[in-house]
């Protein structure tokens, strides 16, 4: 399992007001020290009840991928959340908060046996395939598991067009739901995902309507449930953080959908970014300076290659500033501390003149960011810490 470095007990957590103030950000820092990568228990329970309300009647199951805590995963748990798990570390993260295995399915597609006996061991029955060879897998688990087939819905216009790398066609479908038959597993329903951070909910909900009908034509022949339908994730965050007041609209296609569903489904959502995207705040220190051709060039404890690797590997360029706000300010250079070039955070950033021990504070990074960051250079990860437990 991935483990965050100097995680607090929840008992010492402290306690922090939104929006943090300057003050209380550099008492934080001066405490717990630089970097520092905050997560706000508050937002992810405020954004659970938010998409709970857009989405009645959906069980929400959080996929731990992109923030894998454990401080959240105890608020959400607190909320009613259930989980989506696709590994053994994240397996043994539910374990460690002592979520009850019901409450999680597996919806890694393509994975080893040791993973899926890992995760059955601990209790969990649901797990997802999406072609011939990971039914197979399945076959000396089968008084014990129960499947979803996923299906590929193409989204090029999600920033991460999650079903080019899974899911079968739904024309496929039809024969590997008659393969899982023949070999006496039994298929519950199915999944798709349409892609993270999507613009709209159309790819959506023409999945839901596009499953609806392989549900129909598979519960004729008699051979599954098929009761279960998991429409994914994707819901998107907005860097103002306005996804909250959005989400309901957002969802209209989803629910309009889903009430044309066969009575009797039991849907299921699995959303990441959506619950912690907001929840997310990085406090990195200046480390040192230079001047290079007639600007400011600050270096930083923390860059793309630790809690900023999301600019990278989601190519989101989260809003950043420093807690010092006096001064005239000028176009700047914020890099990371690695010997790499390409760790640099922002360039052309008006700033006022920093020196080293300032603070910056990048806002709207819970999502896809500690969670990808690497130990490149032997730096560091920026410590976590979890307020408003
Ligand atoms: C199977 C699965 N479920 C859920 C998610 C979460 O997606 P998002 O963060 O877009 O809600 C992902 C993201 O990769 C995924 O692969």
């Amino acid at each position: 399992m991935r483990q965050t470095k100097s995680k607090l007990a929840s008992a010492d957590a402290p306690i922090l007001e939104a929006p943090y103030r300057r003050e209380a950000l550099e008492a934080l820092v001066a405490r717990y020290g630089s970097p520092l990568f905050l997560i706000d228990c508050n937002v992810v329970r405020e954004r659970y009840g938010q998409l709970s309300a857009a989405l009645p009647g959906v069980e929400l199951h959080y996929a731990l991928k992109p923030l894998p805590e454990l401080g959240v995963v105890r608020a959400l748990a607190a909320v009613g959340a259930s989980f989506d798990l696709a590994t053994s570390g994240e397996v043994a993260l539910v374990k460690a908060a002592g979520i009850p295995a019901e409450r999680c399915i597996h919806t890694h597609p393509i994975k080893r046996d040791s993973e899926i006996r890992d995760a059955l061991r601990y209790g969990v029955r649901t797990f997802v395939v999406d072609n011939e060879d990971e039914i197979g897998k399945f076959v000396k688990h089968r008084t014990r598991a129960e499947l979803l087939l996923r299906i590929s819905f193409r989204n090029p216009t999600a920033a991460a067009d999650l079903s080019k790398k899974f899911g079968c066609t739904p024309g496929d479908a039809p024969q590997l739901l008659a393969l899982a038959g023949r070999l006496g597993l039994k298929v519950r329903g199915l999944s798709f995902h349409v892609g993270s951070q999507v613009a709209d909910a159309a790819a959506h909900a023409s999945a839901v309507d596009a499953c609806s009908a392989i549900l129909a034509a598979g519960r004729q022949t008699g051979q599954h449930p098929l009761d279960v339908l998991d429409i994914g994730g994707g819901f998107p965050t907005y860097l103002d953080g306005s996804e909250g007041e959005k989400i309901h609209a957002f969802c209209a296609p989803i629910r309009a959908a889903l009430a044309r569903l066969p009575a009797g489904i039991r849907v299921i959502a699995e959303p990441g970014r959506f619950l912690v995207g907001a929840a997310g705040t990085c406090l990195t220190s200046v480390v040192g300076r230079a001047r290079r051709e007639g600007r400011w060039w600050y270096y930083l404890d923390d860059g793309v290659y630790g809690t900023f690797s999301g600019q990278i590997f989601d190519a989101v360029r989260y809003p950043i500033d420093s807690l010092k706000t006096e001064g005239e300010r000028t176009p700047a250079t914020l890099t990371g501390p690695t010997c790499d070039s390409i760790d640099v955070i922002r360039e052309g950033l008006l700033l006022p003149e920093l020196e080293a021990g300032d603070v910056l504070v990048g806002r709207m990074m819970g999502a896809y960011t500690t969670a990808c960051a690497t130990d490149f250079n032997f730096v560091p990860r920026a410590r976590v810490l979890t307020v408003n437990p």
